[in-house]
């Protein structure tokens, strides 16, 4: 028996075996319980005595190589199999864990985190106060005397009950009473913006009963003037991302600041648009100025040694210039065909480095 020839066909195969059944297939053919190298074990028996030994190492070493030529080939196969197994199973991971969101958010809101992202780069906090204010907070503290056309019974939603002085209490009128409010509850310096609604007898195409505003108010030791105008300035070119949007501030009124402005940027009317940031018209935005030294003494702070700057301005008004939206009373009707039309995905958060809107 030529055993040279059996072990090079057996290694044959093992290195031909293609997957590990077809290995294991190969292994029982020849090491299996009947397998060919087992019956040449088993057919020491036969041999005489004095050869037993010889062919006894033999017939092992013969076993032992092909045990040895099976598990380096299993290792190779196995290793593929894995290969395989990963590379079918792949998964990535970089895919959005869930779908693209249905929702749209209301251009308000968008504007809303739009104003917010850049005045929190500029160091404003976010303050808060109540939509149903009283008298003292929304007028009187602000220097809007009680023969002001504001506080009259067409402009002012009154409620019927009263607060402790026998006021009536009312929804508030703009959101300057959180300045108040601020003033009252901290220390200076401040550095706030308030967001919120409020509520005016009104109704057309650029106002409705509710909108938005946005309040802003800046108190230090030595704020001036050129604070407001530089602040103002950096806020609505990066509002309407737009470095060369001209400004201009023209005099103007208002009980609680002193002296007092409007801002105005340049715009271009059209027949039927009008383009912000360019051409010669011009569109009023905002009003501010310094606060009134009444003001800061309703609060309890020396107007000699602290002074500030404030603003208000609409939200909703600055969503329809920015985005385009001809109509007001379309905001507040719920219109889910609108909304998709106008409205934002609500993952996309507005920064100021990552873009405010995109
Ligand atoms: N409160 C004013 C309004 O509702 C807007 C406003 C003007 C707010 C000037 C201010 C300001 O803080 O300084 O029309």
């Amino acid at each position: 028996m030529d055993l040279q020839a059996l072990r090079s066909e057996i290694e044959a195969e093992i290195a031909a075996a293609a997957s590990l059944e077809a290995l294991e297939a190969v292994r029982v053919a020849a090491l299996g319980r009947k397998g060919r190298v087992t019956e040449l074990v088993k057919s020491l028996g036969r041999l005489p005595p004095e050869e037993r030994p010889k062919y006894g190492r033999l017939y092992n070493e013969l076993k032992e190589t092909l045990e040895q030529r099976i598990a380096e080939r299993r290792k190779e196969l196995e290793a593929k199999a894995l290969e395989e197994r990963l590379a079918r199973e792949r998964l990535d991971v970089t895919l959005p864990a869930r779908e693209r969101p249905q929702g749209r958010l209301h251009p308000v809101s968008q504007v809303s985190e739009e104003i917010v992202a850049i005045f929190a780069d500029m160091g404003f906090s976010v303050a808060e106060g109540p939509d149903v204010e009283d008298d003292w907070h929304n007028f009187e503290a602000l220097n809007i005397p009680p023969e002001h056309p504001a506080r009259q019974m067409q402009d002012t939603f009154y409620l019927s009950s009263r607060d402790a002085k026998g006021q009536p209490l009312l929804l508030r009128t703009h959101t300057s009473p959180v300045q108040i409010r601020t003033m009252r509850a901290g220390k200076p310096p401040f550095r706030i913006i308030a967001l919120g609604r409020v509520y005016r007898r009104d109704y057309d195409m650029t106002h409705t009963p509710m909108f938005h505003q946005v309040e802003g108010l800046v108190v230090d030791r030595r704020t001036h003037m050129g604070h407001l105008k530089g602040c103002l300035q950096d806020f609505v070119r990066a509002f309407f991302e737009r470095d060369d949007i001209p400004v201009r501030f023209r005099p103007s009124y208002f009980p609680f600041t002193e002296p007092s402005a409007e801002m105005d940027i340049g715009c271009r009317r059209g027949k039927d648009e009008l383009v912000v940031g360019e051409g010669s018209d011009w569109l009023e935005i905002l009003g501010c100025g310094m606060v009134h030294p009444k003001v800061l003494e309703a609060v309890g702070l020396d107007p000699e040694i602290w002074q500030g700057f404030a603003f208000g301005m609409g939200v909703d008004r600055v969503a329809m210039l920015k985005y385009g939206i001809p109509d007001l009373r379309t905001f507040f009707e719920a219109d889910l065909r609108w909304l998709r039309h106008y409205g934002f995905l609500p993952l996309e958060v507005p920064t100021s480095w990552g873009g405010l809107s995109r």
